[in-house]
């Protein structure tokens, strides 16, 4: 270990990105499985993967981009800087543009417009959610759907938990150890990563990370939803979604597709 590991809390991936997809693997991601087991929401739309256009909001590290790629042309939008580096070191043909939720307007529309794990739970409150969602929903064309996986719904938080996953990277061992509770209506999640070389151990690092997350109801995840799509959307929950902590989906009911 260094001599005088950094004890800062760091805000979520500003120092963390690039470990961000050796963790997941080590846990057994598989977000090409992730996307198949969602596909059944948007496989009657009347697109095909030559037409679909897709928008990945909070779309991090890239994780779900190719997999979204053999379905459509997609745009991945995040605000973090240091995750869209990942991204784009994926070297997919995607597009990828840096943007806080909250200020979503790509003066753009798609076919399909997913926020995958968890990232609307970041959001502070409901009345932020609320505007995320609309933003997300005026994404989205005519006939289209838009699917937003919370990071947990509140009937499934099992109490507080602990954590621990290792892998290797380079010359280095790799460990996350996360801590959960609730507290109110978030789950908060305090994260410590560690990276140790093999050999130079001056080179170690500590990062330590708070992740502060919205723990609602599946019942919330709807009210909210119904009242920032404005009746413009049908609105209900997929209980599993793409890993088991459910979906909510919602299908614009506007006109006729491709008429915005
Ligand atoms: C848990 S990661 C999920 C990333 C990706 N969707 C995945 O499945 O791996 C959460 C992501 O949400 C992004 N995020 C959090 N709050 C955001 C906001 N208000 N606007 C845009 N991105 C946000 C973070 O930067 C991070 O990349």
């Amino acid at each position: 270990m260094s001599s005088s590991p950094d004890p800062t809390e760091h805000p979520p991936y500003d120092q963390t990105a690039e470990w961000y997809d050796a963790i997941y693997q080590a846990k057994g991601r598989d977000c090409a499985l992730e996307i198949q087991r969602i596909s059944h929401h948007w496989s009657g739309d009347g697109c095909t993967s030559e037409s679909r256009r897709i928008l990945d909001a909070g779309c991090g590290s890239g994780a779900h981009l190719s997999a979204l790629g053999a379905h459509g042309r997609v745009t991945g939008v995040d605000q973090s800087a240091a995750m869209l580096e990942m991204a784009a070191r994926r070297r997919a043909s995607h597009q990828l543009f840096q943007s806080d939720l909250l200020e979503l307007d790509l003066e753009d529309r798609f076919d399909l417009v997913v926020s995958l794990f968890g990232v609307c739970g970041y959001l502070a409150d409901r009345a932020q959610l609320h505007s995320a969602l609309s933003r997300l929903g005026r994404h989205v064309l005519p006939g289209g759907t838009l699917l937003v996986e919370p990071p947990l719904l509140a009937e499934n938080f099992q109490a507080p938990r602990r954590a621990y996953v290792e892998t290797r990277l380079g010359a280095s061992t790799l460990s996350r150890s996360t801590n959960s509770r609730r507290v109110g209506t978030h789950l908060e999640l305090e994260f410590e990563w560690r990276q140790r070389f093999d050999e130079a151990a001056s080179d170690d690092r500590l990062i330590r990370e708070r992740h502060r997350m919205l723990l609602l109801s599946s019942e919330a995840w709807l009210d909210v939803a119904t009242a920032a799509l404005g009746g413009r959307f049908e609105v209900r929950i997929d209980p599993e979604g793409p890993i088991g902590r459910g979906l909510l989906v919602a299908i614009s009911l506007d006109g006729v597709r491709g008429s915005g």
